[in-house]
């Protein structure tokens, strides 16, 4: 029983884009118009300012300008697109400091960017906003084997700090898909959440201090190393989650577990949503403490999934849904023991219909990339629409199912044929976090398809006392539906926080929040 065939190893693809000289992707500023238009306050960008840049960071490299500029105006959806003329990579915290003076005193918007993996269109200008990629800030710091500390440059991308950290046998306490390009200034600068934040909790718990640089040039510093500091306000949060919208992320103090020596991947095949809700209760009463992680996807994602990697599904027959659950523990035998037991209960209770086990390091990250592969798949066909909600789990899947009715109502999907501009709607994602995906994948964006699920589905999230944003953020697409979550008085709160750190509006501007 639980047996995985051996020949059905795949390695993990790393999140790549090639480079290319020009874009198929529309201006956002032309495709939202209704949504944006440019703020003439802001000076417009000349060659005096270029000077002045160049004699900051003096080496060529960290001055990218004109057509060069398309890979970080461009977002990984291939969704949005500015028109930056201007790239700075500066190396100290000391020359982004001298960067953002001079442009909050000449009033020059800018752009803040890691790693550009950002689903939300955070993380790219709209009209001709100063990108800042903090890509050459990539120094380690420092890291203390006894409390498990790190501390690293903003600009360090996350599956090397996790590799360092597996070298001291530690492990970050995030792990996301785009781990390969994203940024740990990105993902604090998001707040992120990932496939372990069941296990590890989220980033305004393990971050214990940032380096950051406010609008007018001042550093913030609390690089501590303190588990416990209780004196006064926790300045950090307002940086975990802003998306660059008070400063910019320089540094990062976080606080990382001891890495397991014994992990466990399985993949469930179910046969309700019901049914995949029940087994996350006995997942948590039965593999308690060694649960690490509680993945669910839909049929149709894993039939994406397929066509994209060019693979057979590790489970012979199709099942509704599908459930990946990871251990992570000391003891591999008592682990193997636990998660056999487990499985096999819930067979014989026929909450699950089948199941198997990895066997070895190939087999888990094979049934690893039948979750990871989802964002990648989602976009093969042409693009997708995102909505990354929380939702009590009660009527977690029902947003799919009400978006989809939406859709074939309106004639717009087929998943076969190619006739129709939607693929299909698919649902996956984080069921121990209460975070659901759900994906309406497209043949091409369209308004039309848009604006039958915008602001239905916003409208449908509110109505459940959900948000509409679980762990990507705001950015650009929900910039006019922040209130579908916050009320009144919530979003007065952060618009004041805002003009305090940003009164000329020079950080990110266009996007969920002004001065
Ligand atoms: P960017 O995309 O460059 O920026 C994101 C936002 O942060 C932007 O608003 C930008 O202005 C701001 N920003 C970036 N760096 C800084 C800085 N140093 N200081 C201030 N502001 C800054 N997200 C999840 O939560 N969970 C997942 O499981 C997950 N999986 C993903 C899988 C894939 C394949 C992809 C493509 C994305 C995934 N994401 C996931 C989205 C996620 O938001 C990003 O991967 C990550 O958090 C962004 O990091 P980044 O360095 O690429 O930041
Ligand atoms: C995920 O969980 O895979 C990510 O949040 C990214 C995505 O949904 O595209
Ligand atoms: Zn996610």
């Amino acid at each position: 029983m639980f047996k995985l065939p051996k020949n059905l190893f795949r390695p993990l693809r790393p999140v790549f884009r090639p480079t290319r000289l020009y874009s198929s992707v529309p201006l956002t500023a032309e495709t939202y118009k209704d949504k944006v238009s440019i703020n003439d306050k802001f000076k417009k960008l000349n060659d005096s300012d270029i000077e002045f840049f160049k004699g900051i960071l003096k080496d060529e490299s960290g001055l990218i300008t004109g057509d060069d500029c398309l890979g970080y105006n461009e977002d990984w959806m291939r969704k949005y697109r500015g028109q930056s003329q201007l790239v700075l990579k500066p190396r100290t915290t000391e020359q982004v400091s001298m960067i953002l003076k001079y442009c909050n005193a000449n009033n020059l918007p800018v752009v803040p960017q890691g790693g550009n993996t950002g689903l939300v269109g955070g993380s790219n200008p709209i009209f001709d906003e100063i990108i800042i990629s903090v890509a050459n800030l990539n120094n380690i710091r420092s890291f203390d084997p006894v409390s498990g500390i790190f501390k690293c440059d903003a600009g360090v991308i996350l599956e090397t700090a996790d590799n360092y950290l597996a070298d001291n046998g530690y492990i970050f306490p995030l792990d996301l898909g785009a781990k390969g390009s994203c940024h740990v200034g990105g993902v604090v600068a998001t707040n992120a959440g990932g496939l372990r934040l069941l296990r590890y909790g989220s980033l305004h718990g393990t971050v214990l201090g940032l380096e950051a640089v406010l609008p007018d040039g001042t550093i913030y510093n609390s690089m501590n190393s303190l588990r416990k500091d209780n004196t006064g306000f926790d300045l950090k949060q307002l940086f975990i989650g802003s998306e660059g919208s008070i400063g910019i992320i320089t540094g990062v103090s976080i606080l990382c577990p001891i890495r397991s020596s014994s992990v466990n991947v399985a993949l469930l095949g179910v046969s309700s949503y019901e049914m995949v809700q029940k087994v996350f209760i006995e997942s948590k009463k039965e593999l308690g403490e060694i649960l690490s992680a509680f993945e669910f996807m839909d049929l149709n994602s894993q039939k994406l999934v397929g066509q994209y990697l060019k693979l057979d599904h590790p489970l012979e027959d199709e099942y509704p849904f599908y459930v990946l659950i990871e251990t992570s523990g000391s003891n591999k035998d008592h682990d193997d023991e636990k998660l056999e037991t487990f499985l096999a209960n819930q067979m014989e209770a026929e909450l699950v219909n089948d199941g198997i086990i990895a066997q070895d390091e190939s087999q888990l990250r094979n049934l690893w990339s039948w979750r990871e592969s989802i964002p990648e798949a989602s976009t093969m066909n042409g693009g997708v629409y995102k909505y990354d909600v929380s939702l009590p789990l009660d009527d977690l899947y029902s947003l799919v199912e009400a978006s989809s009715e939406r859709l074939r109502g309106e004639g717009l999907v087929d998943f076969e044929d190619g006739s129709k501009p939607v693929v299909e709607a698919i649902g996956y994602g984080h069921l121990g976090d209460g975070n659901l995906h759900l994906n309406v994948c497209v043949r091409e964006y369209s308004k039309s398809v848009e604006s039958v699920l915008e602001p239905f589905i916003y409208q449908w999230i509110q109505e459940h006392k959900g948000s509409i944003s679980a762990e990507h953020g705001l950015g650009f697409q929900k910039k006019n539906y922040v209130g579908y979550t916050k009320n009144d008085i919530e979003i007065k709160l952060m618009k004041e926080i805002k003009h305090h750190y940003d009164p000329h509006g020079i950080m990110n501007p266009y996007k969920y929040i002004t001065a």
